[in-house]
Protein backbone atom coordinates (compact mmCIF):
# COMPACT_ATOMS: atom_id res chain seq x y z
CA UNK A 1 0.00 0.00 0.00
CA UNK A 2 1.17 3.37 -1.09
CA UNK A 3 0.14 6.53 1.19
CA UNK A 4 0.38 10.16 -0.33
CA UNK A 5 0.63 12.61 2.64
CA UNK A 6 -0.74 16.56 1.18
CA UNK A 7 0.86 18.39 3.62
CA UNK A 8 4.07 17.24 4.86
CA UNK A 9 4.06 20.02 7.80
CA UNK A 10 3.98 18.99 11.57
CA UNK A 11 1.63 16.53 11.30
CA UNK A 12 2.39 15.11 8.03
CA UNK A 13 6.02 14.61 9.23
CA UNK A 14 5.04 13.09 12.14
CA UNK A 15 2.70 10.49 10.73
CA UNK A 16 5.50 9.64 7.75
CA UNK A 17 8.10 9.04 10.49
CA UNK A 18 6.04 6.09 12.01
CA UNK A 19 4.70 4.73 8.60
CA UNK A 20 8.47 5.40 7.11
CA UNK A 21 9.72 2.90 9.93
CA UNK A 22 6.79 0.52 9.73
CA UNK A 23 7.71 0.16 6.00
CA UNK A 24 4.67 1.71 4.42
CA UNK A 25 5.89 3.68 0.63
CA UNK A 26 4.95 7.20 1.14
CA UNK A 27 5.12 10.35 -1.17
CA UNK A 28 4.91 13.38 0.64
CA UNK A 29 4.14 16.92 -0.86
CA UNK A 30 3.76 20.62 0.38
CA UNK A 31 2.72 23.43 -1.73
CA UNK A 32 6.43 24.98 -2.70
CA UNK A 33 7.34 21.61 -4.93
CA UNK A 34 8.81 18.55 -5.00
CA UNK A 35 12.27 19.86 -4.49
CA UNK A 36 11.68 21.60 -1.23
CA UNK A 37 11.00 18.45 0.54
CA UNK A 38 13.99 16.31 -0.99
CA UNK A 39 16.03 16.51 2.42
CA UNK A 40 12.90 15.80 4.27
CA UNK A 41 12.53 12.60 2.45
CA UNK A 42 15.76 11.62 3.04
CA UNK A 43 15.28 12.42 7.00
CA UNK A 44 12.21 10.73 7.35
CA UNK A 45 14.13 7.58 5.45
CA UNK A 46 12.73 4.11 4.38
CA UNK A 47 10.54 4.03 1.49
CA UNK A 48 9.71 7.90 1.53
CA UNK A 49 10.01 10.06 -1.70
CA UNK A 50 9.14 13.93 -2.19
CA UNK A 51 6.40 14.68 -4.91
CA UNK A 52 3.82 16.91 -5.85
CA UNK A 53 0.58 16.85 -4.60
CA UNK A 54 -0.75 14.95 -7.69
CA UNK A 55 1.32 12.56 -7.33
CA UNK A 56 0.39 12.06 -3.58
CA UNK A 57 -3.17 11.67 -5.05
CA UNK A 58 -2.65 9.19 -6.84
CA UNK A 59 -1.54 6.94 -3.98
CA UNK A 60 -3.80 4.21 -2.61
CA UNK A 61 -4.40 6.34 0.31
CA UNK A 62 -4.33 10.21 1.17
CA UNK A 63 -3.28 11.37 4.34
CA UNK A 64 -4.27 15.30 4.03
CA UNK A 65 -2.31 17.23 7.00
CA UNK A 66 -2.75 21.07 5.48
CA UNK A 67 -4.22 24.07 7.91
CA UNK A 68 -8.25 24.26 7.26
CA UNK A 69 -7.81 26.91 5.60
CA UNK A 70 -5.13 25.36 2.91
CA UNK A 71 -7.59 22.58 2.08
CA UNK A 72 -9.53 23.94 -0.68
CA UNK A 73 -6.11 25.21 -2.47
CA UNK A 74 -4.67 22.07 -1.96
CA UNK A 75 -7.19 19.53 -3.57
CA UNK A 76 -8.74 21.48 -6.19
CA UNK A 77 -6.95 20.66 -8.85
CA UNK A 78 -6.91 16.59 -8.20
CA UNK A 79 -9.14 13.91 -8.47
CA UNK A 80 -9.66 11.96 -4.88
CA UNK A 81 -13.36 10.78 -5.58
CA UNK A 82 -13.73 7.96 -3.41
CA UNK A 83 -10.29 7.93 -2.41
CA UNK A 84 -9.50 6.87 1.10
CA UNK A 85 -8.73 9.94 2.92
CA UNK A 86 -6.96 10.31 6.22
CA UNK A 87 -8.40 13.65 7.57
CA UNK A 88 -6.03 15.07 10.24
CA UNK A 89 -7.26 18.52 9.70
CA UNK A 90 -9.21 20.85 12.69
CA UNK A 91 -11.72 22.84 11.35
CA UNK A 92 -10.34 26.41 12.99
CA UNK A 93 -13.01 28.60 11.45
CA UNK A 94 -15.58 30.65 13.34
CA UNK A 95 -18.42 29.23 11.41
CA UNK A 96 -17.05 25.94 13.11
CA UNK A 97 -17.38 27.17 16.86
CA UNK A 98 -21.03 28.13 16.15
CA UNK A 99 -21.71 25.13 14.54
CA UNK A 100 -25.52 23.91 15.32
CA UNK A 101 -26.57 20.79 16.26
CA UNK A 102 -27.13 18.37 13.06
CA UNK A 103 -24.54 20.76 11.03
CA UNK A 104 -21.96 18.90 8.98
CA UNK A 105 -18.81 18.14 10.80
CA UNK A 106 -15.53 19.09 8.79
CA UNK A 107 -14.61 15.85 7.52
CA UNK A 108 -18.14 15.23 6.19
CA UNK A 109 -17.25 19.14 5.00
CA UNK A 110 -13.74 17.55 3.16
CA UNK A 111 -15.55 14.44 1.96
CA UNK A 112 -18.04 16.53 -0.05
CA UNK A 113 -15.64 18.51 -1.57
CA UNK A 114 -13.08 15.80 -2.34
CA UNK A 115 -16.59 13.45 -3.26
CA UNK A 116 -15.36 10.79 -1.57
CA UNK A 117 -17.50 8.57 1.21
CA UNK A 118 -14.13 7.09 2.46
CA UNK A 119 -12.78 9.61 4.20
CA UNK A 120 -11.61 8.59 8.18
CA UNK A 121 -11.43 10.96 10.24
CA UNK A 122 -7.95 10.27 12.20
CA UNK A 123 -4.52 11.54 13.94
CA UNK A 124 -5.94 15.50 14.80
CA UNK A 125 -6.58 14.37 17.99
CA UNK A 126 -2.79 14.57 19.71
CA UNK A 127 -0.40 17.96 19.86
CA UNK A 128 2.11 16.96 16.66
CA UNK A 129 4.93 16.22 19.37
CA UNK A 130 2.75 13.66 20.93
CA UNK A 131 2.27 12.25 17.62
CA UNK A 132 5.91 12.41 16.55
CA UNK A 133 6.70 10.78 19.93
CA UNK A 134 6.95 6.80 20.30
CA UNK A 135 3.65 5.29 20.34
CA UNK A 136 4.96 2.72 23.12
CA UNK A 137 4.53 4.25 26.25
CA UNK A 138 4.65 2.81 29.76
CA UNK A 139 4.07 -1.44 28.41
CA UNK A 140 1.19 -0.08 26.40
CA UNK A 141 0.29 1.85 23.08
CA UNK A 142 -0.81 5.30 22.18
CA UNK A 143 -4.43 5.62 21.09
CA UNK A 144 -5.67 7.24 17.58
CA UNK A 145 -9.49 8.22 17.87
CA UNK A 146 -11.12 7.41 14.47
CA UNK A 147 -14.07 7.53 12.42
CA UNK A 148 -16.08 7.23 9.43
CA UNK A 149 -18.72 6.06 7.31
CA UNK A 150 -17.26 3.58 5.16
CA UNK A 151 -16.19 0.24 7.08
CA UNK A 152 -13.45 -0.98 4.72
CA UNK A 153 -11.90 2.45 4.76
CA UNK A 154 -12.31 2.09 8.38
CA UNK A 155 -10.20 -0.91 8.92
CA UNK A 156 -7.71 -0.08 6.16
CA UNK A 157 -7.11 2.88 8.20
CA UNK A 158 -7.29 0.57 11.65
CA UNK A 159 -4.54 -1.49 9.88
CA UNK A 160 -2.25 1.39 9.05
CA UNK A 161 -2.73 2.81 12.67
CA UNK A 162 -2.06 -0.49 14.54
CA UNK A 163 0.72 -1.27 12.17
CA UNK A 164 2.76 1.90 12.78
CA UNK A 165 2.32 1.19 16.60
CA UNK A 166 -0.82 3.18 17.76
CA UNK A 167 -3.73 1.23 19.27
CA UNK A 168 -7.11 2.67 17.02
CA UNK A 169 -10.46 3.25 18.83
CA UNK A 170 -13.10 3.62 16.65
CA UNK A 171 -15.66 6.19 17.24
CA UNK A 172 -18.33 5.39 14.59
CA UNK A 173 -19.45 7.58 12.05
CA UNK A 174 -17.99 10.52 10.85
CA UNK A 175 -20.85 12.50 11.85
CA UNK A 176 -20.94 11.45 15.36
CA UNK A 177 -16.98 10.44 15.78
CA UNK A 178 -16.38 13.60 14.50
CA UNK A 179 -18.13 15.46 16.89
CA UNK A 180 -15.92 13.96 20.01
CA UNK A 181 -12.96 14.28 17.91
CA UNK A 182 -13.31 18.17 16.77
CA UNK A 183 -11.00 20.74 17.93
CA UNK A 184 -11.98 23.07 19.67
CA UNK A 185 -15.00 21.87 21.39
CA UNK A 186 -14.77 18.20 20.99
CA UNK A 187 -14.19 16.16 24.36
CA UNK A 188 -10.93 13.70 22.94
CA UNK A 189 -8.64 16.65 21.44
CA UNK A 190 -5.39 16.76 23.02
CA UNK A 191 -6.26 13.71 25.23
CA UNK A 192 -2.59 11.26 25.33
CA UNK A 193 -4.56 8.02 26.28
CA UNK A 194 -2.58 5.01 26.53
CA UNK A 195 -4.06 1.51 25.70
CA UNK A 196 -2.54 -0.99 28.02
N1 LIG B 1 0.19 21.04 14.85
C1 LIG B 1 -0.59 20.31 15.67
O1 LIG B 1 -0.24 20.09 16.85
C2 LIG B 1 -1.88 19.71 15.15
C3 LIG B 1 -2.52 18.76 15.93
C4 LIG B 1 -3.66 18.14 15.43
C5 LIG B 1 -4.17 18.49 14.19
N2 LIG B 1 -3.55 19.47 13.48
C6 LIG B 1 -4.12 19.82 12.17
O2 LIG B 1 -3.30 19.24 11.18
C7 LIG B 1 -3.25 20.08 10.02
C8 LIG B 1 -1.80 20.39 9.71
O3 LIG B 1 -1.27 21.11 10.81
P1 LIG B 1 0.31 21.34 10.92
O4 LIG B 1 0.55 21.91 12.26
O5 LIG B 1 1.03 20.10 10.50
O6 LIG B 1 0.51 22.47 9.81
P2 LIG B 1 1.88 23.00 9.16
O7 LIG B 1 3.04 22.54 9.97
O8 LIG B 1 1.69 24.45 8.89
O9 LIG B 1 1.94 22.22 7.77
C9 LIG B 1 1.05 22.48 6.73
C10 LIG B 1 1.60 21.80 5.49
O10 LIG B 1 0.64 21.95 4.46
C11 LIG B 1 1.33 22.34 3.28
N3 LIG B 1 0.45 23.07 2.38
C12 LIG B 1 -0.07 24.30 2.53
N4 LIG B 1 -0.81 24.64 1.45
C13 LIG B 1 -0.75 23.58 0.61
C14 LIG B 1 -1.27 23.33 -0.67
N5 LIG B 1 -2.04 24.22 -1.30
N6 LIG B 1 -0.97 22.16 -1.27
C15 LIG B 1 -0.19 21.24 -0.64
N7 LIG B 1 0.34 21.41 0.58
C16 LIG B 1 0.08 22.58 1.20
C17 LIG B 1 2.48 23.20 3.77
O11 LIG B 1 3.44 23.27 2.78
P3 LIG B 1 4.22 24.64 2.43
O12 LIG B 1 5.05 24.92 3.64
O13 LIG B 1 5.00 24.31 1.20
O14 LIG B 1 3.15 25.70 2.20
C18 LIG B 1 2.91 22.39 4.98
O15 LIG B 1 3.76 21.34 4.59
C19 LIG B 1 -4.09 21.32 10.37
O16 LIG B 1 -5.38 21.20 9.82
C20 LIG B 1 -4.14 21.31 11.89
O17 LIG B 1 -5.32 21.92 12.40
C21 LIG B 1 -2.40 20.07 13.91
Amino acid sequence: MKIGVIGAGSIGTAFAKHAADAGYELVISNSRGADTLEEKAKQIGGKVTAGSVLDAAESDVVFLSVRWEQVADAIKNISLEDKIIIDATNWDGEEFVLAKPGSKTSSEVIGDFAKSTKVVKAFNTLYAQVLAADPQKDGGKRVIFYSGNDSNAKAQVSGIINRIGFAGVDLGSLHEGGKLQRFPGGSLPALNLIKL
